[in-house]
């Protein structure tokens, strides 16, 4: 069966990090909300101009767009064995729609890691981001620098740093973050499927707990 795995966590807690960190391993393709909403920007597509205002509000997109979107992309080829979820679901009603959506493809969600990390430390993380212009890889100027200042180590490209990653759209996206998609914590935790990961550990340690998890029971 196809493993389908949602990475939960607040902005900055390390989702985007870790899903390229892991993907690999477990051999699943790293779907990521956000990278699909931003490159669709820079395509200036019809759905980057409808997403440009709530993103750079550091608000969240309509659920009905965003929901048609993830449909759209886990039904490519490359979705066959599953995928890793980092940004989606965000709200109750894209989570039900997630539900619904794999029982039609017989499936279901296997499991949801939470990465846990406290606001102080995300506001840090968040202004210390560097971003690749490319595809979306990131580093960070302490915790996870690139080899070369400025340059993606892996595909080469300028890193930048994220228009909503400004301290006033943070605290913001913080803000939707709790009121919104705080509520699915309970929400896997109720079906069991929530993993709580201590996301104030180092990069390598988060990704070898999580992988730890993820191959318990198999
Ligand atoms: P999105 O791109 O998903 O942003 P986000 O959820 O706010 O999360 P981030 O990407 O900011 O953080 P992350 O957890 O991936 O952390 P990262 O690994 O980069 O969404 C952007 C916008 O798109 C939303 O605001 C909304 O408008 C829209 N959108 C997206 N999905 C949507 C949806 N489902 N519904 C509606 N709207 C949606 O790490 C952060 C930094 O910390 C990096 O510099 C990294 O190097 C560093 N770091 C990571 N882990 C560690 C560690 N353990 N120790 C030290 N440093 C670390
Ligand atoms: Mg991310």
């Amino acid at each position: 069966m196809a493993r389908y795995i949602v990475l939960l966590g607040p902005p900055g807690a390390g989702k985007g990090t870790q899903a390229q960190r892991i993907s690999e391993t477990l051999v699943l393709a790293h779907i990521s909300s956000g990278d699909i909403f931003r490159e669709n920007l820079k395509d200036q597509t019809e759905l980057g101009n409808l997403a440009k205002g709530y993103i750079d509000r550091g608000e969240l997109v309509p659920d009905d767009v965003t929901i048609a979107m993830i449909r759209e992309r886990l039904s490519r080829p490359d979705c066959r064995n599953g995928a890793l979820l980092d940004g989606f679901p965000r709200t109750p009603i894209q989570a039900e729609a997630l539900d619904k959506m794999l029982v039609e493809f017989n499936s279901e969600v296997e499991a949801v890691p939470y990465i846990n990390v406290p606001e102080d430390v995300l506001v840090e993380r968040l202004s210390g981001r560097w971003t690749c212009k490319d595809q979306g890889h990131v580093f960070h100027h302490i915790y996870s620098p690139p080899k070369v200042q400025g340059i993606c180590d892996q595909d080469g490209s300028e890193l930048y740093q994220r228009e909503d990653d400004k301290p006033e759209t943070v605290k913001r996206r913080i803000r939707v973050y709790m009121e919104q998609t705080a509520p699915l914590i309970e929400y896997y935790q109720q079906s069991g499927k929530l993993i709580e990961v201590d996301g104030t550990q180092s990069i390598e340690d988060v990704s070898n707990e999580m992988i730890a998890a993820l191959f318990k029971d198999r």
